[in-house]
């Protein structure tokens, strides 16, 4: 069954783990599903006052999602919460208030730390947002990763593979269950 879902990666940094992670990711699912990464670094802070005339970035964001089938949040921690820039997309594509991108897509929590945590903080303060955009997410396998033991290079390593797959598979059994 073909798929799409797309990919919004909490991090802008060049050499991110989390953007490494994201494509490790979509090279463990079959060929027929693909997994359209969104720009989220051209978006202007969300402001309320745009909502009648949101800006183009916004406007390709929210339609990217809404021709996915489901979105897969792969996202690093910052201070113990969700990375500003992924928070200020997912405002962008969930307003004006009644025309969010974001209602029944089945979402996918994940991500990759170089703190021995993993992103637990930051994956629990997003699943309360996504309950709130009405988006099914997969609650298990749960996957808090370290940098060090996930990858090698921009590559999964070996021992984190069987784990990763069996998270992917879920994920995507998750998807085909809400399409
Ligand atoms: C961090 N980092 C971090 N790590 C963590 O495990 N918990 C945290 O709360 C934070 N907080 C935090 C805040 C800010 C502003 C930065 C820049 C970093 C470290 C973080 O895990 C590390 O920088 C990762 O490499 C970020 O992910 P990417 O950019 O590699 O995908």
């Amino acid at each position: 069954m073909k798929l799409t879902i797309a990919v919004l990666v909490g991090s802008l940094r060049k050499d991110s783990f989390n953007a490494k992670l994201a494509d490790a990711l979509a090279a463990l699912a079959p060929d027929d599903v693909a997994f359209p990464r969104l720009r989220i670094d051209d978006l202007p802070l969300y402001n309320q006052d745009d909502d009648q005339a949101p800006p183009a970035a916004a406007k390709r964001l929210k339609q990217a999602i809404r021709e996915a089938d489901g979105v897969l949040f792969v996202t690093p921690e910052y201070n113990r919460s969700v990375p500003g820039v992924l928070k200020n997309a997912i405002d962008h594509a969930s307003r004006p208030y009644g025309d969010s991108a974001f209602a029944g897509k089945p979402a996918g929590v994940i991500g990759v730390s170089i703190g021995a945590i993993g992103t637990a903080c930051a994956q629990q303060h997003l699943r309360t947002v996504l309950a709130y955009l009405d988006m099914p997410t997969l609650g298990q396998p749960e996957a808090y990763l370290k940098a060090d033991d996930v990858l090698d290079g921009d590559r999964i390593a070996e021992g984190s593979r069987e784990f990763l797959q069996t998270w992917m598979d879920a994920y995507l059994d998750w998807v085909r269950k809400h399409v």
